[in-house]
């Protein structure tokens, strides 16, 4: 979400005669997007800071600002306590950020803007987009659903969905720019509604633009998850057969001080109907580790939900406490934090068992991917994604990002898939002869499209 609010700013601030550099070196101003989700994110905010803090105290003249979800969530600490920032602006404000820039550099006075909108969707803002392979859409902001550990309803406001007709429209323009895939974007997806249109609707729509391949969406919640959701997505092969469906916690007692109004039976119910209905369905979660007063009796139910259901992959952060919640209004954050952590390490352990487990299914298989960015490991590969959201590294001479391959796969680990391209299986096999004599490391290559041969 912050990714395509930084479009947006982009977009915003070039019609306003804004340009953008490449380093801090000629800027005038740097803005920094903010999320407030979790402590680190906050953290890592602030140590940017201290370097901007570091450039100023050394004379260079420059606008600080800070924007987004940490702006919004922390206005008064940031206003009083950081003069660094000369301007902070939430989510709902970034109309206003010429008008703030103006001021700031004209007056040398401070600017914020914290106002909270009902009724902002920015879908009158044409983002500017990043070539590459995907495009976000936010299909609404805000949320309703007031998770008690949760800041979003805070920093985001009220839950509003932009009309359909405008976000299909703009879908017509993400492929007339050449991207092939979308990505849907809402704290709550499965909560969108407009007049009589529901997500599924929705999801139609999108998938019905001339050029667009694959349709992803994050993230819906467990509680209301639509059944005829899972019917539009067996149907159509462009939609992506990926769900993220955030578990958070696998204790009833700790489901309910969340507020996430199901239980575990529930959840289990319902991965049991979207496996009927998608069986190649790939799933992955959210869960969070040592929420107020979860107990070891508690932590055994995560457990328990994270191995019967064996997600792809999940992301397990440590529970902190946001500003403003109901969580820290309502319950004392009492679980320790070494506690925390080794549940945090626990549950990593466990799922890096599953992810492998169920990545080496997929070896032998054939999927079509879309080319993403170069690999880091090894920048004359490239880093794409199956549609059910797996990573894959391989070789193409010819490809570029957004392009579609298809990759076998020959080798799994914990997060990537290893594969070949079917026509070029030998100078994939070169490269990484190179690869492995230039880095001193060992590597062994797994040929499945040579049926007979192993290759080390
Ligand atoms: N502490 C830890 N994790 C949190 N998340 C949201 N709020 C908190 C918090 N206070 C996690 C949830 C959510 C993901 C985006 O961030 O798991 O799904
Ligand atoms: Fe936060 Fe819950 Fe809304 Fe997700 S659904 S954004 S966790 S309040």
């Amino acid at each position: 979400m912050n990714e395509y609010d930084s479009e947006l700013i982009r977009s915003i601030l070039r019609s306003h005669q804004h340009e953008f550099t490449d380093g801090l070196a000629n800027a005038e101003a740097v803005l920094l997007n903010t999320c407030a989700i979790r402590e680190n994110a906050h953290q890592r905010i602030y140590h940017r800071l201290d370097d901007l803090r570091g450039l100023k105290n050394r004379g260079h003249k420059i606008i600080v600002g800070v924007l987004g979800c940490m702006a919004q969530n922390l206005r008064e600490e940031l206003a009083d306590r950081e003069p660094v920032v000369d301007l902070v602006a939430g989510p709902d404000s970034y109309k206003r950020l010429p008008q703030l820039l103006a001021s700031v550099r004209e007056t040398g006075d401070r600017g914020f803007d914290f106002s909270l909108s009902e009724f902002e969707t920015y879908s009158d803002i044409a983002p500017q987009r990043v070539p590459g392979s995907n495009a976000w859409v936010a299909i609404m902001r805000g949320c309703d659903n007031f998770c008690t550990f949760c800041v979003v309803p805070y920093t985001r406001g009220r839950e509003r969905s932009r009309s359909l007709e405008n976000i299909v429209n703009e879908v017509h323009r993400i492929a007339a720019e050449g991207f092939k895939q979308v990505t849907l974007l809402g704290q709550n997806v499965n909560s969108y509604c407009h007049e009589q249109n529901d997500f599924a609707d929705l999801m139609q729509r999108v998938a019905e633009v001339p050029g667009i391949r694959r349709v992803r969406f994050t993230s819906p919640h467990p509680k209301d998850f639509p059944r005829k959701l899972l019917r539009v997505m067996a149907e159509n092969e462009k939609f992506c057969k990926h769900i993220h469906l955030p578990l958070q916690a696998g204790s009833n007692s700790v489901l309910e001080r969340m507020n996430r109004t199901y239980t575990k039976q529930e959840f289990f119910d319902l991965v049991d109907e979207i496996r009927a209905v998608i069986p190649e369905i790939s799933l992955t979660t959210d869960v969070i580790a040592g929420f107020c007063g979860e107990t070891d009796e508690d932590f055994a139910h995560t457990v328990d939900v994270m191995q019967k259901v064996e997600f792809d992959s999940a992301f397990i952060f440590k529970y902190s406490e946001r500003k403003n919640t109901i969580a820290v209004r309502k319950f004392p954050d009492d679980v320790p934090d070494e506690v925390k952590t080794q549940r945090v390490m626990y549950l990593n352990e466990i799922q890096r068992e599953i992810s492998l487990r169920r990545n080496r299914l997929e070896i032998g298989k054939m999927f079509e991917v879309v080319v993403e960015e170069p690999s880091k490991k090894n920048p004359q590969e490239w880093l794409g994604r199956t549609d059910h959201s797996k990573r894959v590294v391989f070789f193409d001479e010819s490809a570029k990002p957004g392009d579609f391959v298809k990759v076998r796969i020959n080798e799994a680990g914990t997060n990537t898939l290893r594969g070949i391209v079917e026509d070029q299986p030998l100078r994939a096999l070169r490269v990484l002869a190179n690869f492995t004599e230039n880095n001193s490391a060992c590597s062994t290559l797994y040929c499945t499209t040579q049926t007979c041969n192993t290759i080390s």
